[in-house]
């Protein structure tokens, strides 16, 4: 094959790889990230009081719960009429993370013992492991608040990218 041949082959197969990635083809960080999901009434009524926590970030069994004690929330009467209130435990069971196939749903399910049902994402294992070097006084910045606001050092929370590459904690 003549040089200038093998050269246009390679810059091909570069430009194409880069592109998959781009678009999400392999997904980010290889399918490392979970998928972006969304539903209209899961947005609007879980957003109002907290960030939107991704359903891959807790199994079926822990939303299920929370769902079912949504009169006793945190402290807080978070209430849904019953057909929304179906509507979002759908959703959120059939992208929970025991539904998922992305390595950090994965993680987060693995570290959480068969018979527990966590409400709180931030006291699975896995949460704790990957933030024990964050101190409890920087979680209580007030441009934090706590560890359960995510979006605050991960500005992909939402959308389900805790890549470490995007991690900044707000001073
Ligand atoms: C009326 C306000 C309110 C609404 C509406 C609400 N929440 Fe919450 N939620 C709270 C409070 C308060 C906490 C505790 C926050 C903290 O400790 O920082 C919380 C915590 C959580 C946590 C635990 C976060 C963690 O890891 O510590 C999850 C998960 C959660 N909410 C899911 C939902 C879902 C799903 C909905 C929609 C059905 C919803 N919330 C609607 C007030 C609300
Ligand atoms: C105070 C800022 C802060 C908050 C709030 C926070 N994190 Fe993190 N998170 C970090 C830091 C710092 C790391 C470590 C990054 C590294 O290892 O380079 C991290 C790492 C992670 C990782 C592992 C990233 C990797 O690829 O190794 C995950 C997953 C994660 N956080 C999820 C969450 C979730 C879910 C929440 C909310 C329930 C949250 N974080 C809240 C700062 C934060």
């Amino acid at each position: 094959m003549k040089k200038w041949m093998q050269f246009l082959i390679l810059i091909c197969s570069i430009t194409s790889t880069s592109a998959l990635l781009a678009s999400g083809g392999l997904g980010e960080d290889g399918g490392k990230q979970m998928p972006e999901v969304t539903n209209a009434k899961w947005k609007a009524e879980c957003s109002s009081c907290h960030m939107l926590y991704h359903p891959g970030l807790l199994p079926e069994r822990s939303w299920n719960k929370l769902m079912g004690g949504l009169d006793k929330h945190f402290g807080e009467n978070a209430s849904l009429d019953a057909e929304t209130q179906a509507e979002i435990t759908r959703f959120l069971a059939l992208n929970s993370a025991d539904k998922q196939d992305n390595r950090r749903s994965k993680r987060f399910n693995q570290s959480i013992p068969a018979n527990a049902i966590p409400l709180r994402i931030s006291e699975t294992r896995y949460f704790v492991s990957k933030h024990d070097e964050v101190s409890a006084t920087t979680f209580k910045r007030k441009s934090i608040g706590s560890a359960a606001n995510c979006a605050a050092c991960h500005k992909g929370a939402e959308k389900g990218n805790f890549s470490e590459s995007q991690v900044k904690i707000p001073r």
